[in-house]
């Protein structure tokens, strides 16, 4: 199976299954605008981590690679109110876009943005 035809199946479930949220769609639209690279969870995909966040009941979450947010903003909004998230990004530029992503998502009181190499003593 080619690329496209993962795209097209994918784009069929998110038609289907998704309605659309402007957050989400100005997030993958900055992004795209800043000249990040398109690599992203897909739409049923970010649905899926939300689910997931859900049923395991998770508090608190840690994710390694943001880009510009679109998967953090997933996460994030599975959260209860008392819930926290990190998220490491090595660009800084990514992560710029992505701070205003989350931003724009009213998620930066629950979303911790850290940038630099996800490594023990790397962070800042
Ligand atoms: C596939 S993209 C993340 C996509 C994002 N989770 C989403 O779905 O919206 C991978 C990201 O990880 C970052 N990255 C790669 N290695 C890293 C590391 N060691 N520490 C922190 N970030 C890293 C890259 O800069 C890139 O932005």
């Amino acid at each position: 199976m080619g690329p496209k035809v993962w795209e097209i199946v994918d784009d069929y479930f998110s038609n289907l299954l998704m309605s659309t949220d402007p957050v989400l769609t100005a997030a993958l639209q900055d992004s795209d605008v800043a000249g990040l690279p398109q690599h992203h969870v897909a739409p049923n995909q970010g649905k899926l981590l939300h689910l997931l966040v859900q049923i395991q009941g998770a508090r608190r979450i840690l994710e390694i690679g943001t880009l510009g947010g679109y998967s953090t903003i997933w996460l994030a909004r599975a959260l209860p109110a008392d819930g926290y998230m990190v998220t490491l990004e090595a660009n800084l530029n990514y992560a710029e876009v992505a701070r205003k992503n989350l931003a724009r998502a009213n998620l930066m009181d629950r979303v911790d943005l850290r940038v630099g190499n996800a490594l023990v003593g790397h962070l800042v």
